[in-house]
Parts: structure tokens; sequence; C-alpha cells
């Protein structure tokens, strides 16, 4: 990127003064609570996939179990969002040494990854290469993820916990609305790759209602999955088929880049925020980073002693300050050097705040205008607790509705279009509008930064398990819900609340229609806000859990029909 607005520079200047602090805002704030609810809840954008968790947990599995059985239905019944082509990050909480990691099973490049093959003969930004067919696609990381929490968190074999989705995928299922939806908007896109078609396209036509989907190649992928853990999927019959359709496609995949590839164990960030510990995704998501700025810059006002519109436009100013350094500092934690502790800082965050005027606000750098494309209804979260207390917030993704559209043949296998994520023309927008600098530029085995922010937050009465999809969107979503759920409000009001977005660039505040008044939304723009209405909002599953009372509260994104929130 080339020059730093002055707010920043003022900003880094007063960190430097002040020196690194830690990366908590005010109050220290509790941990989980040290015994479970007794009981079980589980939010996901899909009801099969709700009822696969609940069996796993009836047989005698624990949360995690229950998260591969939920991940892997999703990847039957849900793939236009997320699936064993694709990755996922997610939080977990083990309740019998109380203690939180973050699973990243985030796609990687592949060795033979080039700048190049992501700009056209014009010079300008390939936008087909990066988001539709095999070059596309990163290395995926979900089916490596969901082995690794099995073996490492769960209670039962994969046979076990595959089992609703081997056996859904078998017999089939009748697709909703939206998945037909789906399928007709990327008809085109579908019909370029005969193994796409053949699964979607039943005769080269989008299908209608009432049709069951059967998916007779992807069960076969899971059963070797289920047989032989992570060996069932990046070596032998998968790994061949795997190879062979993406190299006819075009695609530069490898034995070396599909054995390779590796989970990655790492420690979530924790930022503590008026008396609630929040534990969320560190790099290479960019959503933990962004939302303890945000939350640490709002730390030094008195939201509640300010009119709506203040409120807004102090937390929209947060917003565009984290986004700014979201482009500027982040990548992937074992490829570039990241100042995480002063961007953590709280003395840093003082820094920001006294470069917010309490009435105007602040311009963002003058760069060519970007539009960024509204988000579809592709990724999605799910929030688990069973009755000891494990928790699993786990987001999960093929990036595009579809991912790259390509089904590798014989795998059933719809691969992603995560490539798209890295900044493959640094400084240029990304299908979210977001301009990265060469901190998330591709390289062989990099993972690409990612909004994702599977989250739980911790107050002394209360739990969330909380996250969404919706690409840049997810970060000010979970944290608005994260606000939500500080202010006292359950999981369905926070899965309900409207919903609002600045990411720096483009300079606007995007808003859910109904989300601000009429004097709220005057009042911001007399302060200079852009605002414009934006829809559809990312699907949030959230999981709450009241200890004084000891009830579980699970609750489905209206926005999603499909979805189902179940505490039993
Ligand atoms: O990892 C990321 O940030 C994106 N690939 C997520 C994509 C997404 O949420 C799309 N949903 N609307």
């Amino acid at each position: 990127m080339t020059h730093a607005p002055s707010w920043r520079v003022l900003a880094a200047s007063l960190f430097l003064v002040l020196g690194a602090g830690s990366a908590t805002a005010q109050d220290k704030a509790p941990d989980a609570p040290s015994r479970g609810p007794g009981h079980a809840a589980i939010a996901s954008a899909n009801f099969l996939a709700t009822h696969a968790g609940f069996e796993v947990l009836g047989k005698g599995g624990n949360a995690f179990d229950a998260a591969v059985a939920v991940s892997s239905t999703l990847a039957v019944v849900e793939q236009q969002s997320s699936g064993i082509g694709g990755g996922f990050m997610a939080l977990l909480h083990r309740a019998s040494d109380n203690s939180n990691t973050f699973l990243d099973a985030r796609e990687t490049a592949p060795k033979a990854v080039d700048m190049k093959d992501y700009i056209g003969k014009n010079g300008k930004p390939n936008r087909d290469a990066s988001t539709r067919g095999p070059l596309s696609a990163g290395i995926p990381g979900e089916p490596a993820g969901l082995v690794w929490m099995a073996e490492h968190y769960g209670k039962l074999p994969l046979s076990e916990s595959l089992a609703p989705a081997i056996r859904i995928a078998k017999e089939g299922f009748q697709p909703d609305a939206r998945f037909l939806n789906t399928i007709a908007e990327h008809k085109d896109t579908l019909l370029r790759w005969p193994a796409s078609a053949a699964v979607l396209l039943p005769g080269g036509k989008p299908p209608e209602q009432g049709w069951t989907l059967k998916q007779p190649d992807l069960a076969k992928t899971l059963e070797r999955i289920a047989a032989k853990g992570r060996d069932g999927f990046y070596k032998g019959e998968t790994a061949k088929l795997l190879l062979s359709s993406t190299r006819k496609a075009g695609g530069k995949w490898t034995t070396a880049d599909l054995d390779g590839y590796t989970v990655k164990e790492r420690q979530p960030l924790s930022v503590d925020y008026k008396g609630y510990r929040i534990v969320t995704a560190p790099p290479p998501s960019s959503g933990g980073v962004a939302i303890a700025e945000v939350l640490n810059i709002l730390a030094g006002y008195d939201l509640t002693k300010l009119d709506a519109a203040h409120s807004l436009h102090y937390t929209i100013e947060a917003m565009r300050r984290a986004f700014r350094d979201h482009n500027e500092y982040l990548g992937d934690p074992d490829f570039v050097k990241m100042p995480l502790d002063m961007l953590l800082s709280k003395h840093y965050a003082d820094g920001l705040r006294a470069t917010i005027a309490p009435d105007k606000a602040t311009p963002s750098e003058l760069l060519p205008p970007a539009m960024a494309p509204e988000p579809g209804m592709h990724t999605t979260h799910f929030s688990v607790i069973d009755a000891d207390g494990n928790m699993v917030a786990s987001t999960l993704t093929v990036n595009l509705e579809f991912g790259s559209g390509f089904i590798a043949a014989g795998t059933g296998v719809v691969l992603n279009d995560e490539m798209d994520d890295f900044a493959l023309v640094p400084g240029q927008p990304n299908a979210y509008g977001l301009r990265d600098s060469w901190a998330n530029a591709p390289e062989p085995g990099k993972r690409m930064l990612s909004s994702m922010s599977p989250s739980f937050v911790f107050g002394a009465d209360r739990t969330a398990i909380i996250g969404s999809p919706g690409g840049s969107t997810i970060i000010t979503q979970v944290l608005e819900g994260i606000l939500a759920f500080i202010d006292g409000k359950n999981a369905a009001q926070i899965v309900a609340q409207k919903r609002y977005h600045h990411q720096y660039l483009p300079d606007r505040v995007d808003v859910e229609p109904g989300a601000f008044d009429d004097a709220t939304a005057k009042a911001l723009t007399a302060m200079g806000h852009v605002l414009k209405d934006r829809s559809p909002w990312g699907f949030m599953n959230v999981v709450t859990w009241d200890h004084r009372t000891n009830t579980l509260d699970a609750a489905s994104d209206p926005r999603r029909p499909s979805g189902l929130g179940k505490v039993q």
C-alpha cells in the first residue's frame, strides 16, 4: 500500500511513546465456567446437520464428535457454502482442563502457485482465474481438520461421526429453495465442467423443488476418510482422482501438495471488554485482530450514555481503523511478521481513539473506489455445546457459492476458490473489496488471510458461542453479535438483530434496511458517513448459556429458513 494516513502515523507514534501493553481492554474478565450445563445445544445452518450432531451425541460422542458430524453433513447438504473441498477455522473449548485452542484447517497455496496466472492479457486482474476452476482452489484443509478434531478431541471413531453424512450422501436429500436457486444462478459455471454438471444439473438443467440429490461419489470419498483417516483423502484413490481431474482442467496441484497439507493448532486471541472475556480467531484469520482492535477502541467510551448516532459513529470509526490495519499488516503468521503486540495493545487503541472526531467521519484513504460485492449465501458457521461444557465454534467455507464451481471427477468434492482470498494483485480488491498488501500475497504452502471469526464470549453469568459467514462482513457481524450479547440479548435476539458494516475501503457504511431509524441515519449522514443499503447478510448460528438459571438457548439466523438451533 502506498502511504499511511496521518491518524495512523499519530496512533503509531503514540504507541511508541507509551510502549506496548497487554491485549486486553478493561476489567479482568472470567474464564469458562468450571461445570457443564448438563444438556446440549447446537445451532447450524441446516436442520439435517443439527440433527446429525444430536445423533452422534446420542451415541456417546462429545461436542467435538458432534462438530465432525455437523461439518461433514453440511458438506453434503449445503455444499454451496462449505465442504471437504474447502477449509474451516474452529475454536474449541475442552471442559476437562478448561483449555481453549484454535484449529486452523485453512487451505494453502499449491507449491506451483504463480501470481502471473491471475493477471489477464490486458494486465488487469483475471477474476475468472481467481474464482473459477482448479487454479482458484487452494489445497483443502477440511478433511485433515475433521480427522484431527476426531483423533485429538473426540471420543468416537470417524466411522461413527461421519456416518450421518455418508448415509445422507448415499440415500439422498431434497435440497431447499436456497440450494436450488444457487444452482440456477451458477448454471453456466457448473456447465463448464462435466463432473459438476453431472452432480448438480440433471439433464443439463437446474433441478426443481422435490428433486432428490444422491451423491454416491461423495459418499465413497467420505467412506475412504472414515476408513483411513487423513490418508483417505490426501493419498491413495481420492488423491489420484483429485490430481488427475484438476490437472486435466489446468490446475497445478501435485502429490506433494496433498501429502504435505498440515492442520495447525494455534493459541486463540483473547481480549477483555467490560467484564467479558472474548476468545477469538488469531491469524491467518484477520477477524480476531480486528474485533480486538475495535473493542479496545470502544472500551474508552461509555456507549450506554451516548445517543444511537454517536454510539454508531464511534463503532463505525473503530471499524474503519481496524480494517485499515487489516489491509496493511495481516497475513499468514507462518510467513509474515505482524506487529500483533502493537495492534492488540490498549495503548495503540488509545492512540487510534484520539484520532476520532466526536461529530465527523474521518474520510478513508483516497484510492480508486471499489464496489465490494454483496455477500451471498455461502460459507457457514455452527455452534455446539455438550452436557459437559465442551464447546465448538466453527466457521467453514469454500469461499464463493459452490467455490470454484469445479467438482473433481469421481470424488463428488466441490473444490474451493479460496485463492481469491490472497492479495493476488496486492492493493487491488478481491471478491469482498478487501485490498490487502504483500503481507497476504500468495507463496507456496502459505495460508490465505481469512475473515472467519469463530468466537467464545465468557462472562461471570453468561457464555456465548458465536460466528457467521459473510466475507469481510463476518468481522463486523460477529463484533455486533458480541456487543449485543454483552448488552444482555439472547441467542434469538442476537441472530435477528439488523447489521451494519464499514471496512475502510470502500469508504461507506453498508446498512441492512431497518438497522438505523431515520433520525439516526440523518445524524450519521450529517457527520459525513455515506450510508448504503445492503442485503443479504451472513447467517449467524449462536448458542448462549445463562449460568444462573443453567439455561441454554440456540438460535439460527431467521434470514436462513433451513437453519436450526436446538436445545436437548
Ligand atoms: O475466509 C474468508 O474470509 C472467506 N473465504 C469467507 C467467505 C464467506 O464468508 C462468503 N460468505 N458470504
